[in-house]
């Protein structure tokens, strides 16, 4: 059989650049029956392809032992160009499957140069892609679907000038705790509960560092929970919900990838019909959105069991920690398969 060719980009000029990393080196255990051709964005944006052993990724000197090497968008390459002193050689490219999260990776710009390139890509088109990389624009679109969400202010450009202004209306309409986000942040990078009007504007402060777009919404006592997506368009499947047990206050990044206290779930414990309605707010946004391939969709259910949407991410973690590869794996589907199906499903 011929093994395709499969350009796994990982890394990345975003701050979830070692989270990339993690989720890549995971991913790449499981691709036994593809030609992996491996490459890095470093830190500064360069592109190194590596020939040698691939086992942890975060090991090896990228910029030392890497050839540059990039996705042409030339449709008739169709490949990976390798440059080598003044020589440029092509390497065919059958699907590529960014494993970059956040900011350059999951917001649609890799995807975008993808179907420029006329490449295949697993995961969602451009349009999806960028859509759930800003937190504003999916709450416009879980709004349309009614699904219920945290009260929220966005707070943008020159309002955020006026911080006096906007810790007002947040006290008003918001209240505290409360919580600030960029708008295109992930991994809880820039995100911070905020108590009282002095941690408010400090969290504004410290947002405002990653985004001209501000989102503010009301702090939600309950617990918190993944639902896995897979699929596209008529034919939609969901695994979980999971559920995410964070040592701290909240999901931040420390307890994220760091803190050994952080707990997961797979088969989160709730009545059935709430977990249903997860799977459903799950697979509706999905379609809202023309998701394709996969994503993973977060809940919390408040102290009264009221289901709340949170957010959807892309290009979820696949850490080892992660829980949506472990979902699925809980479903009857091996990371193998899963792998497999997704780059399947590649399109452009
Ligand atoms: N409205 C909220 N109420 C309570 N906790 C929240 C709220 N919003 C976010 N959090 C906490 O902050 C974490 C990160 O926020 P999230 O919106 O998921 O951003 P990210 O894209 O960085 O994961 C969540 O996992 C949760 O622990
Ligand atoms: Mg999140």
């Amino acid at each position: 059989m011929n093994q395709k060719n499969v350009l796994v980009l990982f890394g990345g000029c975003s701050p979830e650049h070692d989270i990339s990393m993690a989720s890549a080196t995971k991913v790449i255990q499981h691709m036994d029956s593809y030609k992996i051709i491996p490459v890095c964005i470093t830190r500064e944006g360069k592109w190194m392809l590596y020939d040698g052993k691939l086992d942890n990724l975060k090991n090896i000197d990228w910029e030392k032992f890497g050839t540059p090497a990039v996705l042409s968008p030339d449709r008739v390459n169709r490949g990976l160009l390798r440059i080598v002193g003044d020589k440029v050689k092509i390497i065919p490219i059958d699907a590529v499957f960014p494993i970059l999260h956040g900011e350059n990776g999951e917001d649609g710009s890799i995807q975008g140069l993808c179907q420029l390139a006329g490449i295949p890509y697993v995961g969602c088109g451009v349009m999806t892609s960028a859509v759930c990389m800003d937190k504003a624009m999916t709450k416009l679109v879980a709004q349309s679907l009614r699904i219920p969400q945290a009260e929220y202010l966005i707070f943008k450009d020159g309002q955020l000038e006026d911080l006096e202004a906007v810790t007002k209306s947040v006290r008003y309409k918001i209240g505290y705790p409360c919580f600030v986000k960029p708008s295109n942040t992930g991994s809880s990078v820039g995100i911070a509960k905020a108590k009282n009007k002095k941690e408010l504007r400090a969290a504004l402060e410290s947002a405002m560092a990653f985004s001209n777009k501000i989102i503010v919404e009301r702090g939600i006592v309950g617990r918190e929970f993944e639902c896995a997506i897979l699929g596209a368009g008529d034919q939609i499947e969901t695994a979980g919900p999971g559920e995410v047990i964070p040592d701290g206050e909240f999901y931040d990044y420390d307890a994220k990838y760091l803190k050994a206290g952080s707990k997961t779930v797979v088969q989160a414990d709730l009545p059935e019909e709430t977990a249903a309605l997860i799977r459903q707010y799950s697979a509706d946004i999905f379609r809202a959105v023309d998701g394709r391939g996969l994503a993973r969709a977060d809940f919390f259910v408040d102290e009264g069991g009221r289901v709340v949407f949170n957010e959807i991410n892309t290009l979820p973690g696949f850490t080892s920690i992660s829980l949506y590869m472990m979902m699925w794996e809980a479903a009857g589907i091996s990371p193998t398969e899963l792998i497999g199906r997704l780059i399947e499903m590649a399109g452009y």
